[in-house]
């Protein structure tokens, strides 16, 4: 009986004769030797074909395998040190094979380099080379380790709605649609707002879901579809929420490293530093921040790096200001504080400061920015109400949101972590469109 195992596990195998199904991704002609490298999704191992085992129809037709076509192969385990693929160290002397398809000759992805436009306009048969398949590993389990500490840390899953009524995070990056006889209605920009609902029933709740936002920007960290984690904690400040961020974070990081070596080393990504990332993180203050980078921009004698530092205080950051205040760092770093005006309305104001709110973002170490976005929400509701006729908010689809500073309000915060940010950074890529299995960006729909 064939003994059909997963690649990954390969090594447990050594000496036994097994069966893999998959794909050949590349194969290599010594003549008389095929060396096949096969994916089968867990990872990439080499298969070697010795003519001398297969009856010569079948051998002739081995040399005539494309790349991609579908194969089952069956044989013996060995380890060498010297076997190429994922994790490696561990090759299969093939001594049977059935070709389940003979993949056609213009396979479009062929192994070498391809520009981008090219890439994701395959994005169906990208994802099967071998840096995506880690990158989307990766991810997969950076939401498993995710979900994990959450449900295991007593917050309760919630599904918020995507199709909603109102803003969350501004009203220049909306979706828009007509909803019967509703009139307009939007994709949800975030799940906090019901979040913020959910957390008087259950105290401490997350969702986790797609998240849309209509960026015009094209730059390395926007999509316009994209996958975020909510946690909301009643009774809770500020600093509450950081030191929750930091224990979650840090339990991403280290689950990633446990489970995913091979993908990252793979991907060449310098673990060394992220081994490095544990509690508490660095803490500083938007005054502080803007201090530092004014300093920066003082000490460097390059012109462009100098106009690209401008900044004054009650400025958003911008990428530059983000990668390089996170470059200071070798842990991913809170800044606290930011200006009211640049935040969303329903920020809490800093105490005596109320031009200043409670705020925090994270930016991840090594210079790759912001991966969350939180803070402290208004509790009052007089001057929740203030900020919504503010910000020229629609007060009737409010209405339900307001209600909730009327009957049992608290202080309460909570952040959101955009997964493709977090990935590429773990990862060590630069653009986020990789992080995800079908990237939607101003530019592409398509596939
Ligand atoms: O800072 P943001 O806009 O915060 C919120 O949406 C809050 N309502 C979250 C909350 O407090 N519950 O977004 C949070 C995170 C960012 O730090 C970033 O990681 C990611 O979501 N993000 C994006 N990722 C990819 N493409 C975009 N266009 C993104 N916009 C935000
Ligand atoms: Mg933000």
């Amino acid at each position: 009986m064939l003994h059909v195992i997963r690649s990954d596990k390969i090594a447990e195998y050594a000496g036994q004769e097994v069966t893999l199904k998959g794909w050949v991704y590349n194969r290599t002609d010594k003549g008389k030797l095929q060396f096949l490298l096969v994916r089968d999704g867990y990872g990439f191992i080499q298969c070697v074909a010795l003519k001398d085992n297969f009856d010569p129809g079948l051998f002739e037709k081995i040399l005539h395998l494309n790349q991609e076509s579908s194969v089952i192969v069956t044989g013996n385990v060995k380890a060498d040190k010297r076997a190429p693929g994922i994790p490696g160290g561990h090759e299969l002397s093939i001594r049977q094979l059935e070709i389940v398809q003979a993949a056609e000759e213009d396979y479009p992805m062929r192994l070498k380099e391809h520009g981008t436009d090219f890439a994701l306009e395959n994005r169906h048969f990208w994802i099967r080379m071998p840096s995506q398949w880690a990158i989307l590993r990766v991810r997969a389990t950076v939401i498993q380790a995710m979900r994990e500490w959450l449900d295991s840390n007593g917050f309760v899953n919630m599904d918020t709605p995507i199709i909603t009524p109102a803003a969350c995070e501004g009203t220049t990056t909306l979706f828009e649609t007509e909803y019967f006889d509703h009139g307009k209605v939007y994709l949800a920009q975030s799940g906090q707002l019901y979040n913020e609902a959910n957390i008087a029933t259950f105290g401490k709740v997350y969702c986790f879901g797609p998240t849309f936002r209509a960026e015009k920007s094209k730059t390395r960290r926007h999509l316009t579809e994209f996958w975020m984690v909510e946690p909301e904690i009643a009774f809770c400040d500020l600093n509450g929420m950081m030191e929750v961020e930091e224990q979650f974070v840090s339990h991403i990081v280290r689950q990633v490293l446990e489970e995913r070596q091979a993908e990252l080393k793979s991907l060449g990504r310098d673990i060394s530093k992220l081994e490095k990332i544990k509690p508490p993180f660095p803490r500083i203050s938007y005054d502080e921040a803007i201090q530092l980078l004014k300093k920066m921009q003082d000490g460097t004698e390059n012109r462009e790096e100098k106009e690209l530092l401008n900044i004054e205080w009650g400025m958003d950051f911008g990428s530059p200001h983000e990668t390089k205040l996170a470059g200071h760092f070798d842990q991913p770093v809170f800044v606290y504080g930011y200006p009211t005006k640049v935040k969303a309305f329903y920020m809490e104001p800093w105490p005596g400061r109320p031009e200043m709110s409670k705020s925090a973002d994270l930016l991840a170490s090594e210079g790759y920015g912001e991966i969350i976005g939180g803070g402290e929400r208004i509790s009052d509701y007089n001057l929740l109400l203030q900020r919504i006729r503010e910000h020229k908010l629609p007060e009737e689809a409010f209405r339900w949101y307001l209600d909730l500073r009327r009957f049992g309000s608290m202080p309460h915060s909570g952040f959101g972590m955009g997964i493709e940010r977090t990935v590429s950074w773990l990862c060590g890529i630069s653009h986020i469109r990789e992080t995800i299995p079908f990237p939607r960006t101003i530019n592409r729909v398509y596939p």
